[in-house]
């Protein structure tokens, strides 16, 4: 499994503003689409293309297309969705499934609510977009969904990951889907996760930053 960690000044200048007690819930999700559509940048370098030919005003020449079926994009639910509208600007013709997963706040296990991806992903390439990637539990079920329906590669997005989560997934993804192809793109790697599973610096509760939930 591939794991990268941006490392541009863009990137850590947002993310410290993410970051930030201070940075309103407008202000937050803002930052969250520019920086998804940053890391998409990198994260999309191995999708599938094909050769087209193109007509220019002057000749015909060969040019290049995602190949098809493009990418599924898939947002988890709900601070998941924060990232839909910054990744949909690079990929305009992604198809979107999604998953609601959400962490019991006593087990910290994850516990599907919703399901709406299509039955069969064989063969396709698929984008999963969490902005934290904590214990590792909604990735490796939400790895799971793809892959027992068919999906041959999965790129994860995240905007902060703990070393704890990023070692879970990569050892589900080694003991259970040895033969896929997954990658996960992080904004930045903290440095742990403490008691009740946030991550460590962090920046709190993902989706109540995004939605004001938490009284901005
Ligand atoms: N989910 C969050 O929103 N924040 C964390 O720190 C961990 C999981």
């Amino acid at each position: 499994m591939e794991i990268t960690v941006a490392n541009h000044p863009l990137i850590a200048h947002k993310v410290t503003l993410l970051r930030d007690i201070n940075t309103t819930s407008s202000q937050f999700r803002q930052l969250v689409e520019e920086l998804v559509t940053l890391l998409t940048f990198e994260a999309t370098k191995s999708l599938a293309t094909e050769e087209i030919e193109v007509e220019t005003p002057l000749t015909k020449t060969t040019g290049t297309r995602l190949a098809k079926p493009t990418p599924l994009i898939i947002p988890i639910l709900r601070a998941g969705l924060g990232m839909l509208s910054g990744i949909t600007k690079l990929l305009p013709d992604a198809e979107v499934g999604f998953l609601g997963i959400k962490r019991n706040e006593e087990t910290l296990q994850p516990e599907t609510y919703a399901n709406r991806l299509p039955d069969d992903l064989t063969g396709r390439q698929v984008i999963l977009i969490d902005p934290m990637l904590a214990t590792g539990g909604t990735l490796n079920d939400s790895l799971d969904y793809a892959f027992e329906r068919g999906a041959r590669s999965a790129t994860c997005i995240c905007l902060l990951g703990a070393p704890e989560g990023v070692d879970a997934v990569s050892k589900h993804v080694v003991d259970k889907w040895p033969d896929k192809q997954v990658s996960i793109h992080l904004a930045a790697l903290d440095q742990k996760l403490n008691d009740i599973g946030y991550i460590v610096p962090g920046l709190g509760d993902a989706g109540d930053r995004l939605y004001g939930t938490s009284g901005d």
